[in-house]
């Protein structure tokens, strides 16, 4: 049974680190009432290329720290745990949990017009093959080709998102997918939308590029107007609209968290996770 929740009350966000943050910021975009309460893992980021027991285990710690905040609802902002970890938080919890999968692969499951899908992520989150499955139940003629890109992360936060290296990089992952004609490409990993030029330059403009993040906002905006746990007063920044935790290095969070976040990330506070 749901408790009872709150409007009023914050959403709460988390990530392996830093990627999740372009999770939300379509969520301050598409729903600018909201209070946000973000969580970064960045003692223990990378997520994808660990196992589905390690990221259940640090998934779970985060959800108990987030429902200390008494948040409304959960955004499992990164592939990798959308993937390992959300069906056993979903038994697990009695407020609403969305990850950022499921509202990708419903959108590219629309978009594609041949059939032949693309999805670009982790090796965790191709590896467990969970796109696949979900656009296969919409759509169960597509087929899917999953390529794993584990160097776009450190390159998207060592900011090279418009550089050489990356063009050179993103166009030997990218190759086989051109090759098979596919017409959709699902970003499947938070960091990759940062680098959204690179890849639709080297994809081409026939390819339709589909953001998670973009689409886990609308699904979010939906869930919360369906539950009638829409904000409609407007906070202020300033406020604690927006509170960011990290489980390490507050100061290199703020400045990454900055360069996508043009609202001003007033604090972030570094938190032992490992307590909850
Ligand atoms: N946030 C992760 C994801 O979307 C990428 C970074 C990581 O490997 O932890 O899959």
């Amino acid at each position: 049974m749901e408790q009872k929740l709150s409007a009023s009350a914050p959403i709460g966000v988390f990530d392996s680190g830093v990627g999740g943050l372009t999770v939300a910021r379509e969520i301050m975009r598409q729903t600018p009432n909201e209070k946000i309460i973000y969580f970064g893992d960045t003692a223990r980021v990378p997520y994808g290329s660990k196992s589905k027991e390690t990221v259940t285990r640090f998934s779970r710690q985060i959800v108990r720290f987030l429902q200390t905040h008494e948040v409304k609802t959960i955004v499992v902002a990164c592939n990798t745990a959308s993937a390992y970890a959300l069906e056993d938080l979903e038994k697990e919890i009695d407020i609403p949990i969305i990850g950022v999968v499921k509202p990708g692969a419903k959108a590219a499951a629309q978009a594609t017009r041949n059939g032949k899908i693309g999805v670009i992520a982790t090796e965790a989150t191709i590896g467990s093959r969970i796109y696949s499955e979900y656009i296969k139940k919409i759509h169960p003629e597509v087929t899917i080709y999953g390529k794993a890109c584990p160097l776009f992360v450190p390159l998207v936060e060592e900011g090279l998102w418009e550089d050489p290296v990356t063009d050179e990089i993103a166009k030997r992952y990218l190759g086989e997918l051109i090759d098979i004609d596919i017409d959709t490409l699902i970003l499947g990993c938070t960091h990759y939308p940062l680098i959204r030029s690179t890849v639709a330059r080297v994809m081409g403009e026939k390819v339709t590029l589909v953001n998670p993040a973009y689409e886990t906002a609308r699904e979010l905006r939906s869930l919360l107007e369906e539950k009638g746990l829409l904000n409609e007063a407007p906070g202020k920044l300033g406020e604690n609209k927006y509170q960011f935790f990290v489980s390490d290095g507050a100061e290199k969070f703020k400045t990454f968290a900055n360069s996508i976040i043009k609202y001003g990330i007033l604090s972030a506070k570094v938190i032992d996770i490992e307590q909850y």
